[in-house]
Parts: C-alpha cells; structure tokens; sequence
C-alpha cells in the first residue's frame, strides 16, 4: 500500500511526520512524495489557530473527492477525536500514539475507524530514524507537551504534559547522526528550557547543549521554543563556550502590556523580560533574539497595544513572528474572556507591528553590508538561487548549486533587505 504524510504546523510536527514515515516503511509501506500516488494520506495537522483547523478540513474535503482513504495524525487528532469520523477519515492517531500507525494504516483496509491515543513515545527508536527531510539538518524532540497553561492557548491539550527524554537517548540520537553525516540539529519542545526538569538524570538544557557540542562531527546546535520565566542564564554562559551552538534564541514574549500578560498566564512581567534580555546580551552582546506576539486578545486595548509597540521598539528584535489571537475551544480565554476587539482592529494593529518590524529589521540588517559571514547551505529557492543560515539565523541567499547543500561556504554580503541578505561566496570551507 502506497502512503503520502503531508504536514501542518511546527517544526514538532515535522519531526513526527519523519518518525511516522520510518515506522511505516519499517512496516513495509511505501512512502509515495505526492498525494495522487497515494492509496492513503495521512495528515499531521495542526490547531492553533481557528485558520490551522480550518485547512485540515478543507484539505479532508478534498481527498474525499479524489476517493482518497485518510488518516489524521498530530493536533487536531488530539483535539478532535472522534469526532473526525464524522468527516470520513479511516484514523485518528494521538500526538503521543505515533508508534500505533502502521497497525492504523493496514487495519484501515476493510473500513475499520480506528483511534489511538495511548502514550507510545517510550517505544520509539529515534537513532534509527532515517526517513528525515535533510541530509544535514535534523529536528529532535527532546521534551513533549507543555505544563504553561497560557489562557489562549490549545497546545497544553493537544501535546499533553512535559515529558522529558532520557538525556542519554537524545545523545545517542545525535551521535548516531552526526556519524551518518549531520552537522546541524535542532532540539525542540514548546517549552525546551522545562528540559529535564521532569526527570531524575540530571538533564538540562544547558547540559544537553554542552554535551552535544562535544561530539564530533557536530558542527552547529538550535533549540526551540523558549519560555521566559524557565530560560536559565546558563544557557548563554554554556553558548559562550561553545562556538557550536548557534547565537539565536527564540523567546517569545507574545505582548508588552503587564495586565495582558496576566490575562494570557505568561508568569513574568515586562520588566522581568526586558531584563532577562538585557542578562542574555550583557553575556552575548552578539546574540540574535527573535519573539512571538499576539495582537488583539480579549480586552487589550490602545494604550495595551502601545506597550506592545513600544517594547517592540526597544528590544530589537531579529524576527518577529505576529499572530491575531484565535479563541480556541477548551481553552481558559476561550471560556471567559470576549473577544471583542474588532477584527479590522486586530488587523490594523498587526499591520502596524509588521511594518515597525520591518523597518527594525532593515536597521538590523544594515550592520551585515560589505562583512563576510560563514552559512551552512540549504536548499536552492523558486527564485534559482540558493539560501542558507550563519549562525545568527539569518537567512542568506546566494549562487550555488546542488553539490553545497549541507557544506559551509564564507558569503560575502552585497545587498540587504528586511528580509533575507544577499551576497557572493567567496569560498567553500568544506569540500
Ligand atoms: N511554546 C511556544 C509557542 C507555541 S504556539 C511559546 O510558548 O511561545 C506558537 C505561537 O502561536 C505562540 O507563540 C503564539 O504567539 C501563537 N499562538 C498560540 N495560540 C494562539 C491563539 N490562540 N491565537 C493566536 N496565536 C496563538
Ligand atoms: Fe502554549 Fe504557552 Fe505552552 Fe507555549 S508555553 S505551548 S504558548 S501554553
Ligand atoms: Fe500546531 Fe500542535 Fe505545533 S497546535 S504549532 S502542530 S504543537
């Protein structure tokens, strides 16, 4: 039988999704690139917002015209349940039950509707887990689920509470590709500085970080996603001692106002953010710090907004990622709080930001004209170039061709934007 897995969502999912696609080829199952091969598509979805659940089923309605058997994995599985039957989907696999699809996908021939939902995680090899989307890159979840409860937010319920990954596991995981030829990896969770705090060896992040520095062969470290009032001071004192792990932390702070923060459950404050900045730069004065935000969530009003503005304004941030608050069911701000700040409203005052951001962003840039930075190269782009990251995350478009992806080249910066920066490359560090 011939499965396609298509992906929604965050990078957790993509990782899922390449975990899903080596137990099924394990299983015998052939992995097809598009969906029109495919005798069933399975997709790993995502609910964060309204507009996420919504593609999923567009996305079901559309298999169903093509006479498609589907399957639903990731979020919305969890979210949803059974009630996905109703929409003519064959299973529903849990974000915890990935080990339960290949029985899903060769029980769903006779019409069966099967769900799972159990906790499998422990039984998954991840350093046999070859079916990745990069040759060079590679995602690894190190801790599941998340303990925050922010109000607006489904994640807690979809991806259920933290769980941490033995440690040891994770690094045998990353010597086991580096040996196959990684360079790049990055550690994911919604809360990745909670790593380890759930268990009993030792584990942190900052360790984690320091440990897979040392393997060999390891050239370049990510973790995401980082939340303020867990991030710990170690993390840029162990980047400092290693060249290895990328200068870039993700640390959303999703509003500048104290009266929203208190309303969404983020447990900091405006000043204690600006201060753990100001820590992390007095540490790493080179450091790229990117945030997440949301405009328009239940009562916030201008002079909210302006706070927002205006913190936007002083932390400089590398990258900002704008959201417009989604209710989502279940949720606490869901359940208690209006949504009444008008839609044009909400989408005034997100073009707002973007537009500050962009000019930020352009300032920022401005600093990389004429200087010779070292990229790991990606993947080619529509437009015929090639584009990779340094180690500030920045992305960096260039001439290159097939043979870089995944070598180190030094490009020299001859035109910025407020998005990506271009440039020549001057050499290749790996042959
Ligand atoms: N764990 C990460 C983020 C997970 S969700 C963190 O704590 O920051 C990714 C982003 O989606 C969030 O940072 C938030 O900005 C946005 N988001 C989450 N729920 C949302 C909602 N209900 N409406 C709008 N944006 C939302
Ligand atoms: Fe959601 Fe908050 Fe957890 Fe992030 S920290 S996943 S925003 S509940
Ligand atoms: Fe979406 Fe689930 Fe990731 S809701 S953002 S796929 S954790």
């Amino acid at each position: 039988m011939k499965v396609h897995v298509f992906t929604y969502g965050c990078q957790m999912n993509e990782n899922d999704t390449e975990i899903a696609k080596q137990l099924l080829a394990n299983a015998g199952f052939e992995i097809v690139p598009s969906e029109d091969e495919a005798d069933i598509v399975i997709l790993n979805t995502c609910a964060v917002r309204k507009k996420s659940e919504e593609k999923v089923y567009s996305h079901i309605g559309k298999l169903r015209k093509k006479h498609k058997k589907i399957g639903i994995m990731g979020c919305v599985a969890e979210k949803e349940k059974e009630n996905l039957f109703k929409r003519g989907v064959s299973f529903v696999v849990g974000t915890r039950a990935l080990n339960r699809i290949p029985e899903a996908v060769r029980n769903s021939k006779n019409g069966n509707k099967l769900i799972f939902l159990e906790d499998t995680l422990n039984e998954v090899e991840y350093q046999n887990i070859e079916t990745r989307s990069s040759k060079h890159h590679a995602w690894i979840t190190v801790i599941y689920g998340c303990n925050r409860f922010c109000t607006y937010c489904i994640v807690p319920y979809t991806r259920g509470r933290e769980k941490s990954r033995p440690i040891n596991e994770v690094l045998t995981e990353v010597e086991a590709l580096a040996d196959r030829g990684y360079k790049e990896f990055t550690f994911l969770g919604q809360n990745v500085d909670a790593y380890g705090k759930d268990s009993e060896d030792g584990a942190s992040l900052a360790k984690l970080l320091s440990e897979a520095s040392r393997v060999e062969n390891v050239k370049r470290l990510w973790f995401l996603t980082s939340y303020p009032s867990d991030f710990s001071l170690e993390i840029p004192q162990v980047m400092n001692q290693s060249e290895k792990i990328a200068r870039s932390i993700h640390l959303p702070v999703q509003h500048g106002s104290n009266r929203i923060l208190k309303a969404m459950n983020r447990r900091y404050s405006r000043e204690e953010y600006i201060e753990l900045i100001n820590n992390i730069r007095s540490i790493l004065p080179d450091v790229s710090i990117s945030s997440d935000i949301i405009v328009g969530f239940p009562g916030e009003t201008d002079e909210d907004f302006e706070e927002t503005v205006a913190l936007v304004e002083k932390m400089q941030f590398e990258r900002l990622n704008l959201a417009i608050y989604s209710p989502r069911e279940g949720t606490v701000a869901w359940k208690y709080l209006k949504d009444d700040v008008l839609h044009e409203e909400k989408v005034r005052r997100m073009s707002f930001l973007l537009n500050l951001q962009k000019r930020i962003n352009r300032e920022l840039n401005e600093s990389y004209q004429g200087r010779e930075v070292e990229v790991i190269v990606e993947s080619s782009a529509k437009n015929g170039l090639f584009y990779g990251r340094d180690v500030r995350n920045k992305i960096i478009s260039f001439n290159g061709s097939e043979e870089l992806i995944g070598k180190s080249v030094l490009v020299r910066i001859e035109k910025i934007s407020a998005g990506p920066l271009f440039g020549v490359i001057t050499k290749t560090l790996d042959i």
